[in-house]
Protein backbone atom coordinates (compact mmCIF):
# COMPACT_ATOMS: atom_id res chain seq x y z
CA UNK A 1 0.00 0.00 0.00
CA UNK A 2 1.69 3.69 -0.78
CA UNK A 3 1.07 6.44 1.69
CA UNK A 4 -1.03 9.12 0.46
CA UNK A 5 -1.37 11.97 3.27
CA UNK A 6 -4.65 12.19 4.86
CA UNK A 7 -7.14 15.79 4.12
CA UNK A 8 -7.29 17.70 7.01
CA UNK A 9 -10.21 16.62 9.30
CA UNK A 10 -11.84 17.58 12.12
CA UNK A 11 -13.31 15.54 14.75
CA UNK A 12 -14.51 16.41 18.09
CA UNK A 13 -16.68 14.80 21.16
CA UNK A 14 -18.66 16.00 24.42
CA UNK A 15 -19.89 12.98 26.78
CA UNK A 16 -23.71 13.95 27.96
CA UNK A 17 -23.35 13.21 31.34
CA UNK A 18 -24.84 16.68 32.31
CA UNK A 19 -25.11 19.90 31.38
CA UNK A 20 -21.70 22.23 29.97
CA UNK A 21 -19.73 24.45 32.20
CA UNK A 22 -17.75 27.80 31.23
CA UNK A 23 -14.38 25.34 31.05
CA UNK A 24 -16.63 23.53 28.37
CA UNK A 25 -17.75 26.43 26.66
CA UNK A 26 -14.20 27.87 26.71
CA UNK A 27 -11.96 25.30 25.73
CA UNK A 28 -13.91 23.27 23.77
CA UNK A 29 -17.60 23.92 22.14
CA UNK A 30 -16.62 27.53 21.14
CA UNK A 31 -13.89 26.90 19.55
CA UNK A 32 -15.71 24.04 17.46
CA UNK A 33 -18.04 26.65 16.39
CA UNK A 34 -15.03 28.63 16.03
CA UNK A 35 -13.09 26.02 13.46
CA UNK A 36 -16.54 26.05 10.97
CA UNK A 37 -15.12 28.88 9.59
CA UNK A 38 -11.84 27.06 8.94
CA UNK A 39 -12.61 23.74 8.32
CA UNK A 40 -14.88 21.87 5.95
CA UNK A 41 -17.63 19.60 7.65
CA UNK A 42 -16.23 19.54 10.92
CA UNK A 43 -17.49 16.33 12.75
CA UNK A 44 -19.24 17.03 16.27
CA UNK A 45 -20.34 13.81 18.15
CA UNK A 46 -22.37 13.04 21.50
CA UNK A 47 -20.42 10.47 22.63
CA UNK A 48 -23.10 8.02 24.67
CA UNK A 49 -21.43 5.30 24.52
CA UNK A 50 -18.46 6.72 26.37
CA UNK A 51 -21.49 8.40 28.91
CA UNK A 52 -22.30 4.46 30.04
CA UNK A 53 -18.86 3.75 31.20
CA UNK A 54 -19.01 5.62 34.91
CA UNK A 55 -22.66 4.99 35.31
CA UNK A 56 -25.99 4.69 33.77
CA UNK A 57 -27.89 8.07 34.46
CA UNK A 58 -31.13 5.93 33.88
CA UNK A 59 -33.26 5.79 30.45
CA UNK A 60 -34.89 9.02 30.29
CA UNK A 61 -32.32 10.54 31.68
CA UNK A 62 -29.64 9.48 29.19
CA UNK A 63 -31.68 10.38 26.25
CA UNK A 64 -32.52 13.80 27.88
CA UNK A 65 -29.01 14.51 28.79
CA UNK A 66 -27.84 13.46 24.58
CA UNK A 67 -30.43 16.37 23.92
CA UNK A 68 -28.95 18.54 26.23
CA UNK A 69 -25.58 18.29 24.98
CA UNK A 70 -26.65 18.63 21.29
CA UNK A 71 -28.57 21.74 22.09
CA UNK A 72 -25.81 23.06 23.93
CA UNK A 73 -23.62 22.20 20.49
CA UNK A 74 -26.35 24.03 18.40
CA UNK A 75 -26.78 27.29 20.87
CA UNK A 76 -23.35 27.88 20.79
CA UNK A 77 -23.59 28.05 16.97
CA UNK A 78 -23.10 24.60 15.63
CA UNK A 79 -24.61 24.72 12.32
CA UNK A 80 -25.85 21.21 10.75
CA UNK A 81 -25.30 22.64 7.35
CA UNK A 82 -21.84 22.94 7.80
CA UNK A 83 -21.19 20.66 10.69
CA UNK A 84 -21.42 17.06 10.92
CA UNK A 85 -23.66 16.85 14.51
CA UNK A 86 -24.88 13.61 15.79
CA UNK A 87 -24.80 11.14 18.53
CA UNK A 88 -22.31 7.97 18.51
CA UNK A 89 -24.73 5.04 19.10
CA UNK A 90 -26.53 6.23 15.72
CA UNK A 91 -23.22 4.62 14.01
CA UNK A 92 -21.92 1.68 15.08
CA UNK A 93 -19.00 1.64 12.94
CA UNK A 94 -17.71 3.60 16.79
CA UNK A 95 -18.19 0.58 18.53
CA UNK A 96 -16.89 -2.25 15.86
CA UNK A 97 -13.59 -0.45 15.22
CA UNK A 98 -12.82 0.19 19.28
CA UNK A 99 -13.38 -3.63 19.41
CA UNK A 100 -10.18 -3.78 16.85
CA UNK A 101 -8.16 -0.47 18.61
CA UNK A 102 -9.11 -2.91 22.12
CA UNK A 103 -6.93 -5.50 20.47
CA UNK A 104 -3.96 -3.10 19.44
CA UNK A 105 -3.76 -0.97 22.88
CA UNK A 106 -1.85 -2.78 25.27
CA UNK A 107 -2.34 -3.15 28.85
CA UNK A 108 0.60 -1.39 30.07
CA UNK A 109 -0.51 1.85 27.80
CA UNK A 110 -4.33 1.76 29.49
CA UNK A 111 -2.40 1.65 32.95
CA UNK A 112 -1.24 4.90 32.52
CA UNK A 113 -4.48 6.48 31.90
CA UNK A 114 -4.90 9.69 34.52
CA UNK A 115 -8.25 9.93 33.59
CA UNK A 116 -9.10 6.22 34.32
CA UNK A 117 -7.61 6.38 37.78
CA UNK A 118 -9.51 9.49 38.68
CA UNK A 119 -12.75 8.14 37.78
CA UNK A 120 -12.13 4.65 38.87
CA UNK A 121 -11.17 6.09 42.46
CA UNK A 122 -9.58 3.70 45.35
CA UNK A 123 -11.32 0.95 44.62
CA UNK A 124 -10.46 0.56 40.88
CA UNK A 125 -11.57 -3.31 41.17
CA UNK A 126 -15.06 -2.13 40.72
CA UNK A 127 -14.50 0.05 38.07
CA UNK A 128 -16.27 -1.12 34.53
CA UNK A 129 -13.76 -2.81 31.70
CA UNK A 130 -15.56 0.35 29.09
CA UNK A 131 -14.01 2.59 31.68
CA UNK A 132 -10.99 0.95 31.21
CA UNK A 133 -11.40 0.52 27.23
CA UNK A 134 -12.69 4.51 27.17
CA UNK A 135 -9.43 5.47 25.30
CA UNK A 136 -9.63 2.80 22.50
CA UNK A 137 -12.92 4.09 22.03
CA UNK A 138 -12.41 6.95 21.51
CA UNK A 139 -9.45 6.32 18.98
CA UNK A 140 -12.07 4.59 16.88
CA UNK A 141 -14.58 7.97 17.38
CA UNK A 142 -11.46 9.88 15.42
CA UNK A 143 -10.01 7.18 13.30
CA UNK A 144 -13.46 6.29 11.72
CA UNK A 145 -13.34 8.89 9.51
CA UNK A 146 -10.23 9.42 9.13
CA UNK A 147 -9.83 12.74 11.23
CA UNK A 148 -6.34 14.33 11.40
CA UNK A 149 -7.26 17.56 13.92
CA UNK A 150 -9.03 17.06 16.92
CA UNK A 151 -9.66 20.23 19.05
CA UNK A 152 -10.56 19.27 23.07
CA UNK A 153 -9.07 20.82 26.63
CA UNK A 154 -5.91 20.49 28.00
CA UNK A 155 -7.25 17.35 30.31
CA UNK A 156 -7.67 15.17 26.68
CA UNK A 157 -3.78 15.07 25.68
CA UNK A 158 -3.35 11.82 27.13
CA UNK A 159 -5.76 10.42 25.29
CA UNK A 160 -4.93 11.72 22.16
CA UNK A 161 -1.65 10.81 22.38
CA UNK A 162 -3.32 7.18 23.13
CA UNK A 163 -4.72 7.46 19.64
CA UNK A 164 -1.75 8.31 18.16
CA UNK A 165 -0.23 5.70 19.54
CA UNK A 166 -3.07 3.30 18.06
CA UNK A 167 -3.06 4.20 14.91
CA UNK A 168 0.64 4.01 14.20
CA UNK A 169 0.73 0.50 15.90
CA UNK A 170 -2.50 -0.46 13.80
CA UNK A 171 -0.80 0.40 10.52
CA UNK A 172 2.49 -1.09 11.82
CA UNK A 173 0.97 -4.60 13.11
CA UNK A 174 -1.53 -4.97 10.49
CA UNK A 175 1.05 -4.05 7.56
CA UNK A 176 -1.34 -1.00 6.45
CA UNK A 177 1.46 1.62 6.14
CA UNK A 178 -0.34 5.26 6.18
CA UNK A 179 -3.95 3.85 6.42
CA UNK A 180 -4.70 5.79 9.65
CA UNK A 181 -3.61 8.91 10.00
CA UNK A 182 -1.89 9.99 13.43
CA UNK A 183 -4.36 12.62 14.57
CA UNK A 184 -3.14 15.67 16.24
CA UNK A 185 -4.80 17.87 18.78
CA UNK A 186 -5.61 21.23 18.57
CA UNK A 187 -5.16 22.15 22.02
CA UNK A 188 -4.86 25.61 21.32
CA UNK A 189 -6.10 29.69 23.19
CA UNK A 190 -5.85 30.42 26.74
CA UNK A 191 -8.24 28.61 27.51
CA UNK A 192 -7.92 25.31 27.48
CA UNK A 193 -7.84 24.64 31.43
CA UNK A 194 -10.14 26.88 33.14
CA UNK A 195 -10.07 26.03 36.78
CA UNK A 196 -12.95 25.78 39.20
CA UNK A 197 -14.25 29.23 40.65
CA UNK A 198 -13.53 27.84 44.24
CA UNK A 199 -10.46 26.10 44.23
CA UNK A 200 -7.63 27.07 41.88
CA UNK A 201 -6.11 23.97 42.07
CA UNK A 202 -8.89 21.80 40.94
CA UNK A 203 -10.12 22.21 36.95
CA UNK A 204 -13.98 23.55 36.60
CA UNK A 205 -15.74 20.08 36.20
CA UNK A 206 -19.31 18.67 36.17
CA UNK A 207 -18.81 16.23 39.29
CA UNK A 208 -17.59 18.83 41.22
CA UNK A 209 -20.45 19.18 44.29
CA UNK A 210 -20.27 22.68 44.40
CA UNK A 211 -22.33 24.65 41.67
CA UNK A 212 -20.25 28.02 42.84
CA UNK A 213 -17.55 26.07 41.37
CA UNK A 214 -18.52 26.28 37.71
CA UNK A 215 -20.74 28.55 35.71
CA UNK A 216 -23.05 26.23 33.61
CA UNK A 217 -24.21 26.99 30.10
CA UNK A 218 -27.51 27.52 31.91
CA UNK A 219 -26.86 29.83 34.17
CA UNK A 220 -28.91 33.50 34.14
CA UNK A 221 -27.27 36.51 33.97
CA UNK A 222 -27.51 37.38 37.80
CA UNK A 223 -26.13 33.82 38.40
CA UNK A 224 -23.34 34.39 36.12
CA UNK A 225 -22.86 37.67 38.16
CA UNK A 226 -22.98 36.23 41.75
CA UNK A 227 -20.69 33.32 41.06
CA UNK A 228 -18.14 35.55 39.69
CA UNK A 229 -18.73 37.82 42.53
CA UNK A 230 -18.15 35.02 45.04
CA UNK A 231 -15.26 33.62 43.45
CA UNK A 232 -13.13 32.42 45.79
CA UNK A 233 -9.98 34.94 45.55
CA UNK A 234 -6.58 36.28 47.88
CA UNK A 235 -7.02 39.44 49.26
CA UNK A 236 -4.32 41.27 47.11
CA UNK A 237 -5.57 43.40 44.11
CA UNK A 238 -4.92 42.24 41.04
CA UNK A 239 -0.58 42.65 40.52
CA UNK A 240 0.67 45.10 37.83
CA UNK A 241 1.91 42.17 35.59
CA UNK A 242 0.91 39.01 34.74
CA UNK A 243 4.19 37.81 36.26
CA UNK A 244 2.72 38.36 39.68
CA UNK A 245 -0.29 35.92 39.09
CA UNK A 246 2.08 33.04 39.31
CA UNK A 247 1.24 31.41 42.64
CA UNK A 248 -1.93 33.19 42.49
CA UNK A 249 -4.61 30.49 40.59
CA UNK A 250 -7.99 31.43 41.56
CA UNK A 251 -6.84 35.57 40.35
CA UNK A 252 -4.99 33.68 37.42
CA UNK A 253 -7.99 32.03 36.40
CA UNK A 254 -10.44 34.96 36.34
CA UNK A 255 -7.39 36.82 34.28
CA UNK A 256 -7.56 33.87 31.97
CA UNK A 257 -11.49 33.67 31.88
CA UNK A 258 -11.45 37.46 30.91
CA UNK A 259 -8.93 36.83 28.24
CA UNK A 260 -10.79 34.26 26.49
CA UNK A 261 -13.86 36.09 26.56
CA UNK A 262 -12.12 39.18 25.30
CA UNK A 263 -9.80 37.45 22.86
CA UNK A 264 -6.81 39.19 24.51
CA UNK A 265 -3.85 37.21 25.62
CA UNK A 266 -4.26 37.61 29.41
CA UNK A 267 -0.78 39.82 29.41
CA UNK A 268 -3.58 42.35 27.31
CA UNK A 269 -6.09 42.06 30.38
CA UNK A 270 -3.19 42.72 33.02
CA UNK A 271 -2.43 46.18 30.58
CA UNK A 272 -5.77 47.58 31.20
CA UNK A 273 -6.43 45.54 34.73
CA UNK A 274 -3.15 45.45 36.94
CA UNK A 275 -3.16 46.60 39.96
CA UNK A 276 -7.21 46.52 40.20
CA UNK A 277 -8.82 45.68 43.55
CA UNK A 278 -11.06 42.23 42.92
CA UNK A 279 -14.10 44.65 44.13
CA UNK A 280 -13.63 46.72 40.01
CA UNK A 281 -12.32 43.52 38.39
CA UNK A 282 -14.74 41.08 39.13
CA UNK A 283 -18.24 43.62 37.98
CA UNK A 284 -16.11 43.88 34.81
CA UNK A 285 -15.37 40.17 34.23
CA UNK A 286 -19.58 39.50 35.20
CA UNK A 287 -20.57 42.05 32.76
CA UNK A 288 -18.39 40.35 30.20
CA UNK A 289 -19.42 37.31 30.67
CA UNK A 290 -23.30 37.81 31.03
CA UNK A 291 -22.74 39.98 27.35
CA UNK A 292 -20.81 37.06 25.88
CA UNK A 293 -22.79 34.58 27.37
CA UNK A 294 -26.32 36.11 26.07
CA UNK A 295 -28.45 34.20 24.71
CA UNK A 296 -27.22 30.96 25.00
CA UNK A 297 -29.63 29.91 27.63
CA UNK A 298 -32.21 31.08 26.04
CA UNK A 299 -31.27 29.28 22.89
CA UNK A 300 -30.76 26.04 24.72
CA UNK A 301 -34.07 25.97 26.55
CA UNK A 302 -35.52 26.88 22.66
CA UNK A 303 -34.38 23.77 21.58
CA UNK A 304 -34.96 21.23 24.52
CA UNK A 305 -38.56 22.56 23.92
CA UNK A 306 -38.44 20.72 20.43
CA UNK A 307 -36.95 17.28 21.08
CA UNK A 308 -38.47 15.81 17.69
CA UNK A 309 -36.43 18.38 15.58
CA UNK A 310 -33.19 17.70 17.50
CA UNK A 311 -33.53 14.20 17.14
CA UNK A 312 -34.16 14.87 13.32
CA UNK A 313 -31.12 16.73 13.56
CA UNK A 314 -28.91 14.21 14.94
CA UNK A 315 -30.59 11.49 12.70
CA UNK A 316 -29.68 13.29 9.65
CA UNK A 317 -26.19 13.93 11.16
CA UNK A 318 -25.59 9.91 11.65
CA UNK A 319 -26.44 9.32 8.50
CA UNK A 320 -23.89 11.25 6.86
CA UNK A 321 -21.42 10.45 9.38
CA UNK A 322 -22.13 6.73 9.14
CA UNK A 323 -21.68 7.30 4.82
CA UNK A 324 -17.91 8.51 5.95
CA UNK A 325 -17.09 5.82 8.79
CA UNK A 326 -18.82 2.65 6.78
CA UNK A 327 -15.87 2.56 3.79
CA UNK A 328 -13.32 2.99 6.60
CA UNK A 329 -14.58 0.23 8.55
CA UNK A 330 -14.90 -2.50 5.43
CA UNK A 331 -11.20 -1.38 4.46
CA UNK A 332 -10.40 -2.06 7.72
CA UNK A 333 -11.74 -5.61 7.93
CA UNK A 334 -10.40 -6.12 4.23
CA UNK A 335 -7.08 -5.28 6.00
CA UNK A 336 -7.32 -7.66 8.46
CA UNK A 337 -8.55 -10.11 6.66
CA UNK A 338 -12.02 -10.64 8.03
CA UNK A 339 -14.79 -12.50 5.25
CA UNK A 340 -17.29 -10.41 4.36
CA UNK A 341 -20.88 -11.48 4.24
CA UNK A 342 -21.24 -12.58 0.60
P1 LIG B 1 -16.19 16.45 28.95
O1 LIG B 1 -17.23 17.27 29.57
O2 LIG B 1 -15.23 15.85 29.93
O3 LIG B 1 -16.74 15.45 27.96
O4 LIG B 1 -15.30 17.45 28.12
C1 LIG B 1 -15.70 18.04 26.90
C2 LIG B 1 -14.62 18.94 26.37
O5 LIG B 1 -14.41 20.06 27.24
C3 LIG B 1 -13.24 18.27 26.24
O6 LIG B 1 -12.62 18.74 25.06
C4 LIG B 1 -12.51 18.74 27.46
O7 LIG B 1 -11.11 18.74 27.28
C5 LIG B 1 -13.04 20.16 27.63
N1 LIG B 1 -12.99 20.59 29.03
C6 LIG B 1 -13.56 19.98 30.10
N2 LIG B 1 -13.31 20.66 31.25
C7 LIG B 1 -12.56 21.73 30.89
C8 LIG B 1 -11.98 22.83 31.62
N3 LIG B 1 -12.14 22.95 32.93
N4 LIG B 1 -11.26 23.75 30.90
C9 LIG B 1 -11.11 23.66 29.56
N5 LIG B 1 -11.63 22.65 28.82
C10 LIG B 1 -12.35 21.69 29.47
N1 LIG C 1 -12.94 11.79 26.30
C1 LIG C 1 -13.47 13.06 25.86
C2 LIG C 1 -13.79 13.90 27.12
O1 LIG C 1 -13.95 13.39 28.19
C3 LIG C 1 -14.72 12.89 25.03
C4 LIG C 1 -14.43 12.19 23.74
C5 LIG C 1 -14.84 10.94 23.37
C6 LIG C 1 -13.70 12.72 22.65
N2 LIG C 1 -14.42 10.64 22.12
C7 LIG C 1 -13.71 11.71 21.64
C8 LIG C 1 -13.03 13.91 22.44
C9 LIG C 1 -13.05 11.88 20.42
C10 LIG C 1 -12.37 14.09 21.20
C11 LIG C 1 -12.38 13.07 20.22
O2 LIG C 1 -13.89 15.09 27.00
Amino acid sequence: MTEVPHPRRVFSGIQPTGGLHLGNYLGAVKRFAELQAIDAEPIYCVVDLHAITAGWAGRTQMAEDTREIAAAYLACGIDPERSILFNQSQVPVHAQLGWIFSCVARLGWMNRMTQFKDKAGKNAEKASLGLYAYPALQAADILAYHATHVPVGEDQRQHLELSRDIAIKFNNDFDAPGFFPVPEPIIEGVATRIMSLRDGSKKMSKSDPSDMSRINLTDDADTIAKKIRKAKTDPEPLSETLDGLADRPEALNLVTIYAAFSGQTPAQVMVEHGGQPFSAFKPALADLAVAKMDGIADAMRRYQSDPAEIDRILSKGADRAAELAEPVLKQTYEIVGFIPRG
